[in-house]
């Protein structure tokens, strides 16, 4: 590590700007327990910041040199457009994408399963690929949304959910009925992790528990709650540590630092409009392969972005000429060097915490990332006066993948894979660095000039 380095991020540390893009960052994190509510957290901002809520099933009438707005589909994913001086056929479009759903997990319906002594637990199913143990013995809550009777059948209302205080648990056995507890332990799916929701007098009171939950905090009749998604999620804030208050500890991390730093980097520009059409592109369902129609997976984007040129008098020809101008950013999270586990890492690049964003190769091409793409995004950190850093697997470990070639399929992007280096990616509490984030939204600043 360069002794520059760390002078640098000291200095970072201290100004009083970098501590409340922090503090926003971690409000951010709270705010946002499930995708359904990262969302609502993103538009409320773009919103505040002058962008319109579109409705995809309206006519896109206009995309005018400084038009800003956003679409959402499913209420789990959001696109946003700062409309550029140019053309898109001409200017094409510059994008970061992103995703906003984490490992959890999802509460089955029927739930509620009353055991011995009155105590209620709940059914869930894994969502994504968590480390499971780490969400044991720590204060859960409820988040996501609830579906209640519309004005017919088919329009439904949605409401959004998020149980502000510590309402479920998932506790372990006890060390003295395994005493192999710290030799490591096979995890059932459907027997070990299911959460305590609490303790019941009455065994009636166990019908329609959870409903009566959704029911109070939403101020809804039981009889108009017709289904929900719900998810549990961890209860404790984010927060910084370390000596220097240099670290970041949070749930979902993984993606949503890069949601944030992509929002920061599009509302710095929101004043002044570029020549390139600037896109922010917050995908829901990475985490389980983004074949949903709000994935990446997806034509959905594809789509909005064929609607724009047409709106701005073009025709599929612009558009293509649009795809060949564009330049992605897949913004996903890497794995920073563990200094417990060195032996995990590439010999060579392995990115530390507080180095700078960090771009990922593949022989395989599971990320987007080539020589040329890697070499556009460095020079856009060097512009921002950002280090970076290369990551690439350890060769005999099979390693992640993420959106960029996903959505190459729907759209041929030339991008980058990259993501800042986080600790324990998929645990219930992930580790980041503080340096890192105020890098990432510099380059991404940078990247929408
Ligand atoms: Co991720």
């Amino acid at each position: 590590m360069h002794v520059w380095y760390i002078r640098r991020r000291m200095f970072l540390l201290t100004t009083t700007n970098n501590k409340t893009m922090i503090q926003r960052l971690l409000s951010f994190l709270d705010a946002s327990p499930v995708n359904f509510l990262a969302v609502k957290a993103i538009t409320e901002q773009l919103k505040a910041a002058g962008f319109k809520h579109m409705d995809a099933a309206s006519p896109l009438v206009s995309a005018m040199p400084g038009d800003k707005f956003f679409v959402t589909k499913n209420d789990s994913s959001v696109f946003a457009f700062h409309i550029g001086k140019e053309k898109l056929s001409d200017a094409g479009f510059r994008m970061i994408c992103a995703h906003c759903d984490s490992p959890t997990f999802r509460i089955k319906p029927n739930a509620e399963m009353l055991c011995e002594g009155g105590i209620v637990k709940l059914n869930t199913e894994v969502y994504g690929g968590p480390i499971m143990s780490t969400w044991f013995d720590r204060p859960l809550t409820l988040a996501g949304r609830v579906i209640v009777r519309g004005k017919d059948a088919m329009n439904p209302v949605t409401k959004l959910l998020h149980v502000r205080r510590p309402l479920l648990q998932i506790s372990n056995l006890a060390i003295h009925f395994n005493r192999q507890v710290n030799d490591g332990v096979a995890l059932s799916r459907q027997k070990d992790v299911l959460p305590i929701l609490g303790i019941i007098s009455n065994e009636l009171e166990c019908n329609n528990l959870l409903i009566n939950i959704i029911r109070e905090e939403l101020n809804v009749n039981a009889d108009d709650i017709l289904d929900f998604d719900l998810y549990l999620a961890d209860a404790t804030p984010a927060c910084t540590f370390g000596v220097h208050n240099e670290l970041i500890s949070s749930g979902r991390i993984d993606d949503l630092s890069m949601c944030y730093a992509g929002l920061e980097a599009l509302l710095a520009n929101a004043g002044t409009t570029a020549n390139a059409t600037q896109v922010l592109a917050i995908f829901d369902n990475e985490e389980t392969g983004s074949q949903t129609k709000q994935g990446a997976g997806s034509p959905f984007l594809a789509s909005m972005l064929q609607r724009i040129a047409l709106a701005q008098g073009d025709t599929m020809e612009g558009f293509y000429q649009a795809v060949e101008h564009a330049f992605m950013i897949s913004a996903d999270n890497a794995h920073a060097w563990h200094p417990n586990y060195p032996e995990k890492y590439d010999p060579t690049n392995h990115p530390h915490l507080g180095g700078g964003p960090v771009i990922k190769f593949n022989a395989a091409q599971k990320y987007a990332s080539d020589a040329v793409s890697a070499a556009v995004f460095a020079e856009i950190c060097r512009e921002a006066g950002v280090p970076c850093q290369r990551f690439v697997n350890h060769s005999d470990v099979a390693g992640g993948s993420t959106l960029g070639n996903i959505l190459a399929s729907s759209i041929p992007l030339r991008g980058v894979d990259m993501g800042n280096a986080m600790l324990a990616m998929h645990s219930c509490r992930e580790t980041a660095s503080v340096a890192d984030h105020i890098y990432c939204v510099k380059a991404f600043t940078q990247f929408y000039k």
